[in-house]
């Protein structure tokens, strides 16, 4: 049939999907933030997109082009995506690809903190964020499939197999991230589930995308 032939296997399904930095605040000039381009978790909204979801694309600050058919929801830090995220449920799929920075300052300065000239550094106390993966996992309108993303450096899968666990999240997409894929259009990833582990060839970011979606489709066909 036609849909079939178009790939429209989301159709009728809302797949949610964070992706890029946050930026978490220590003065209104500097901020906390973890390395992200925002590329895989913006090609995932537009691989979902074209198999006919709708998707909630919560960004953080990327530098990136809105993907066509996405409905996207900017934040800057990892309460706002938090916010933004729950505001957007219920979700048939939920792809977390964020970012997220593990702490914030404990208390942001409303003006610049200045030097003294004196030398001496100020004190910068953190404060941990919410884990929004966790927290999407525990909530009354948990997803019908939850994916979280891992990067890793080394024991790239027995991280993210104990981070699945950790996070009760459905899949652990593990990241290898001991090459130079930061920032870059290739990826090398893993699709750790309950029943086992699938491990896709580096390839394009679009193309890890397109795989995943397929993936997500057959699970919650
Ligand atoms: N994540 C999240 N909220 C956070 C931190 C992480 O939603 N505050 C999500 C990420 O989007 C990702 C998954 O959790 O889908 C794993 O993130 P990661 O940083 O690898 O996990 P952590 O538990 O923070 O472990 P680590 O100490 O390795 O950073
Ligand atoms: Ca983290």
């Amino acid at each position: 049939d036609f849909a079939g032939e178009m790939h429209r296997d989301l159709y009728g399904k809302h797949v949610l999907v964070t992706a890029g930095p946050t930026h978490e605040p220590i003065d209104p000039v500097r901020y906390i933030a973890n390395r992200s381009s925002g590329k895989q978790g913006f090609a995932i909204a537009a691989a979902a997109a074209a198999a006919g979801a709708r998707v909630t694309l919560v960004a953080g600050p990327v530098n990136l082009e809105t993907p066509q058919g996405v409905d996207r929801v900017d934040v800057e830090s990892a309460r706002e995506m938090l916010a933004a995220v729950e505001a957007a449920l219920p979700a048939d799929v939920a792809i977390m690809v964020a970012a997220v920075a593990d702490w914030r300052a404990a208390d942001a300065a409303d003006q610049k903190i200045k030097k003294d000239g004196s030398g001496e550094v100020p004190p910068l106390a953190l404060a941990e964020n919410p884990d929004i993966l966790a927290t999407l996992a525990k909530s009354p309108q948990r997803p019908g499939l939850l994916v979280g993303f891992a990067a890793e450096t080394e024991n790239v899968v027995a991280h993210a197999s104990a981070k699945r666990e950790r996070k009760d999240a459905d899949w652990i997409v593990a990241n290898d991230v001991s090459g130079d894929v930061m920032g870059g259009d290739a990826n090398t990833v893993h699709i750790v589930t309950k029943a086992g582990t699938t491990s896709l060839e580096t390839m394009p970011k679009a193309r890890v995308a397109a795989a995943l979606i397929d993936r997500i489709a057959d699970e919650i066909a």
